[in-house]
């Protein structure tokens, strides 16, 4: 199986993911080590602290990296770098800014699909939650909600994500929420969203070598003990690659 990973951070200074191209090289070699063979950089945008709210900037600082890859690839331990396909994406924070943004058509959606990535505060209440993702479906997107298993009015009730998929929302959830390291309410959530067939993708949300690495191999030996093989090659292979390919899934 070759994974597909929707939702990393994996271009060097643009915000808490990777810090130099050292390190982006790094994530890809594990990356792909672990089986992964396609990724979406998700910069964070509308996430106070960052300020990289400029869809060009972000465009142009992922060029900039890919020339860096492509440079890099000519080394023979590097070589791996062209068997891979890396676009561009986002991390949009359901924020006032992100809304305003969306109106004036001003966001990443991955690899230039319909699929637009959103996160929330954990602590955000489901009604606002609903608003924010009803005008990203007004506006032509079909929203995939990033880690949804951490959003507590989802942890206290899986079934309030009925609405939410009836509406036509995407769900993701991380992979390292599947381990037995993960925080317990995190993992629980996960575990009743997978039984109840409300995970539509898992990606790693990796942000650095050593602080929560772009791998899938681990949750995907642990899944596959738990689920049919075909929900676990749909979560990790097929609905992400279709994401990439603005196909539906
Ligand atoms: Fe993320």
């Amino acid at each position: 199986m070759q994974f597909a990973d929707i939702h990393t951070h994996f271009i060097p200074g643009i915000d808490d993911g990777a810090t130099s191209m050292e390190e982006t090289l790094e994530m890809l070699r594990m990356a792909y080590q672990s089986g992964t063979r396609q990724l979406v950089a998700t910069p964070h945008m509308f996430l106070d602290g960052f300020e990289k709210n400029d869809p060009v900037l972000l465009n142009d600082r992922f060029a900039a990296t890919m020339a860096g890859l492509k440079e890099s690839s000519l080394r023979p331990e590097a070589a791996f770098i062209r068997e891979m396909r890396l676009v561009l994406g986002a991390e949009n924070y359901g924020s006032i800014e992100f809304i305003d943004a969306l109106a004036r058509g001003c966001v990443v959606p991955i690899n230039g699909s319909r699929y637009l990535l959103v996160e929330f505060s954990p602590f955000l209440p489901l009604n606002k939650i609903e608003v924010v993702l009803q005008r990203v479906l007004v506006a032509g997107y079909t929203p995939i909600v990033a880690h949804t298993e951490r959003i507590i009015a989802i942890q206290e009730k899986t079934a309030r994500l009925e609405n939410l998929a009836a509406m036509g929302c995407v769900f993701q959830v991380n992979g390292d929420t599947f381990l037995d390291s993960a925080n317990s309410r995190v993992r629980r959530t996960g575990y009743a969203m997978a039984s109840a067939g409300f995970v539509h993708v898992i990606a790693s949300d990796g942000h650095r070598p050593h602080r929560r690495p772009p791998l899938l191999r681990e949750a995907f030996e642990e899944l596959r003990r738990k689920y049919p093989i075909e929900k676990v090659q749909a979560w990790l292979q097929d609905n992400p690659s279709r994401i990439i390919q603005n196909q539906a899934i």
